[in-house]
């Protein structure tokens, strides 16, 4: 059964679930407390059957490795057959190897910054490109971000030069997208301990760091990160578009 929220009655696509740790978890789930579908989009098999362990029957699961554009073009499709047209996605998809993301910038070789640029920023583009294809108007796309995009913080290395290209990208492709009245934004989240940041070198330093840092001494949760991305989703947000917005309790301002 389908709740009444401010998503009653949308479909939105979520890509980039791993774990009950994930971001797109987080989203996930505050999307659905608002009333919406959700399909949801897996990397493998791998990645599915962790999937399997946490979602029932109401939420569908589509495979879509973001590495080939090829992959995302027949997600899109497969989705546009199974439940027709979608008014929103969340991206929430981020790699790089570990020696990339180790090694350091001025040690960062052309494959690994050509990796982490294209699975980390150049997906949304062309997520943006087939997923626009079967949005209604009003539809909203919103991608996930981290403040190492602007201030070169220590050790995120390759994934902060991703990040800028990812928050510009999104104005962009918020200029290309208006006039079908399709909105991009990105959600700037402060550090959470998932899957993806214990790929980074001394992570538990920068959780701490960043906790430290916040308004109230308490990092942000992915249920925080999700209300605002069900928000930006929503009809309530038409009017936001090509912005960056922070939910890192106050880290980027202290
Ligand atoms: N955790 C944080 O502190 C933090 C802070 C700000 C932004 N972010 C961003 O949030 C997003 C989600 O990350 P998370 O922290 O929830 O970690 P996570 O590990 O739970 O999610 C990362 C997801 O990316 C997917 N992915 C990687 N390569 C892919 C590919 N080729 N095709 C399809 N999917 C692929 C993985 O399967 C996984 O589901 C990322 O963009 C990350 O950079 C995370």
């Amino acid at each position: 059964m389908q709740l009444e929220g401010i998503l009653s009655e949308k479909t939105i696509v979520i890509m980039g679930v791993a774990n009950k740790n994930s971001i797109a978890w987080g989203c996930t789930k505050a999307i659905m407390d608002q009333g919406a579908k959700v399909v949801l989009t897996y990397q493998n098999d791998r990645i599915k059957k962790s999937l399997n362990k946490i979602v029932d029957d109401s939420i569908a699961l589509v495979e879509c490795d973001v590495s080939e554009d090829a992959n995302i073009e027949k997600a899109f499709k497969q989705i546009k057959d199974k439940f027709g047209k979608v008014d929103g996605i969340i991206h929430a998809i981020a790699f790089a190897d570990k020696e990339t993301l180790e090694g350091g910038v001025l040690n960062t070789k052309k494959e690994g910054y050509n990796l982490a640029q294209d699975v980390s920023a150049y997906s949304l583009i062309a997520v943006s490109r087939y997923g626009a294809e079967i949005m209604n108007e009003k539809g909203s796309i919103v991608t996930l971000t981290y403040f190492g995009s602007t201030r070169a913080i220590p050790n995120y290395n390759m994934m902060g030069i991703a990040k800028a290209s990812l928050e510009s990208s999104v104005r962009y492709l918020a200029s290309d997208l208006g006039d079908r009245h399709i909105r991009v934004n990105a959600i700037s989240a402060g550090a959470i301990k998932t899957l993806a940041v214990t790929g980074i070198k001394h992570h538990r330093d920068l959780l701490k760091e960043s906790q430290s840092r916040t308004v109230d001494g308490e990092n942000v949760s992915t249920s925080e990160v999700g209300n605002v991305a069900a928000f930006l989703v929503s009809d309530m947000a038409t009017g936001v578009t090509g912005d960056v917005i922070y939910v890192d309790k106050g880290v980027h301002l202290i």
